[in-house]
């Protein structure tokens, strides 16, 4: 089968999700199965729903994983509706979920999908080809303050409404079709000497947007813990700062118990830790698996265990 993504950190995920016998788990992020695969190859008792709202991932995977079709289920889906969609499949409790988030190789490296500056393609950018708006339109219409607070907001892009004025510019002559064009104004408009740098976080920023990353994610891992089994572990791969602190965050929040100010006697929030967390610091690649696969440099593995709900 042909090259699609390589998936980051397997042999931790599938360490840390604690595989059971007979057990019953989420890949959130099904891509090119790649996780999905390994799991379903350790433990051959197992079944595993996989989610991605990308029709051509789903279409690889089911491929891929023709040999286990007894067990795994495919989900073409955002993972915002994660309960909804286990709820139709008579699905109540799991016993881990992994989210390895983001974008595949396959994604950013299909000129078609629009996703890099280092290819040239149309201007693109869903993940869900079915959603309607495109970089094309965001970049094309969108104001100058819009487009300085997506670069801002999510790209840390120091130079954000300096580049959105360029852009501004340049597409009152004629519209911005391809990422090459977009890759040039900024080049041309970047006072930085890291232009590499810069179409990094500019790109990124218009996906994040476009795809609704960081809008999803909290909820989605909401719908997680209230998914999970006791016991059952949730396993969260990122690679950018803006998701590992929602992660982060979130993972703090759950594990706490009361949150009432020091000065209240008694308890007034009633609120109960729901998870214990299994890495204080998150876990990255080692040095070799960086060596063969770049993209791993970044990721940060984050794993909590549910506790039994009270
Ligand atoms: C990093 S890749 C996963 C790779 C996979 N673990 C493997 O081994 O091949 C991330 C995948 O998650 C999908 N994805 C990202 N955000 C999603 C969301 N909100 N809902 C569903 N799928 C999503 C993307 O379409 C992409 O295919």
């Amino acid at each position: 089968m042909e090259f699609y993504h390589a998936p980051v950190m397997v042999g931790v995920c599938l360490a840390q999700l604690n595989l059971k016998d007979g057990g019953v788990y989420v890949d959130a992020t099904l891509g090119g199965g790649g996780h999905t695969e390994a799991m379903l190859k350790s433990n051959s008792t197992i079944t595993v729903y996989g989610f991605d709202q990308d029709s051509a991932a789903i279409a690889h995977a089911s491929k891929r994983l023709e040999e286990f079709s007894d067990r795994v289920h495919f989900i073409h889906s955002n993972f915002a509706r994660l309960r909804t969609q286990l709820a139709l499949q008579r699905i109540t409790k799991v016993d881990g979920i992994l989210f390895d988030l983001g974008v595949s190789s396959r994604q950013i490296d299909d000129p078609t999908r629009g996703f890099s500056f280092m290819q040239d393609g149309k201007l693109d950018m869903r993940m869900d080809a079915t959603t309607s708006e495109t970089a094309y339109d965001f970049i094309n219409t969108a104001s100058v303050e819009e487009l300085t607070r997506v670069f801002r907001e999510y790209g840390e892009e120091r130079e954000a409404y300096h580049i959105a004025r360029a852009i501004a510019t340049s597409r009152a002559v004629k519209p911005i079709e391809t990422t090459y064009q977009l890759s040039e104004i900024i080049d041309l408009s970047a006072r930085s000497q890291h232009k590499i740098k810069v179409k990094a976080r500019i790109f990124q920023a218009i996906r994040i947007h476009l795809n609704g990353e960081l809008d999803v994610l909290k909820s989605a891992l909401s719908q997680s813990i209230q998914a999970l089994a006791p016991q059952g572990r949730l396993v969260v791969m990122s690679y950018h700062s803006l998701e590992d602190r929602i992660v982060k965050q979130f993972m703090v929040e759950e594990a706490k118990d009361c949150v009432c100010p020091p000065s209240f006697p008694v308890c007034q929030c009633s609120k109960i830790s729901t998870i214990k967390i299994l890495t204080r610091k998150p876990i990255g690649a080692d040095a070799s698996e960086i060596e063969a696969n770049p993209r791993a440099r970044s990721a940060k593995l984050r794993v909590a265990e549910r506790k039994e709900e009270k």
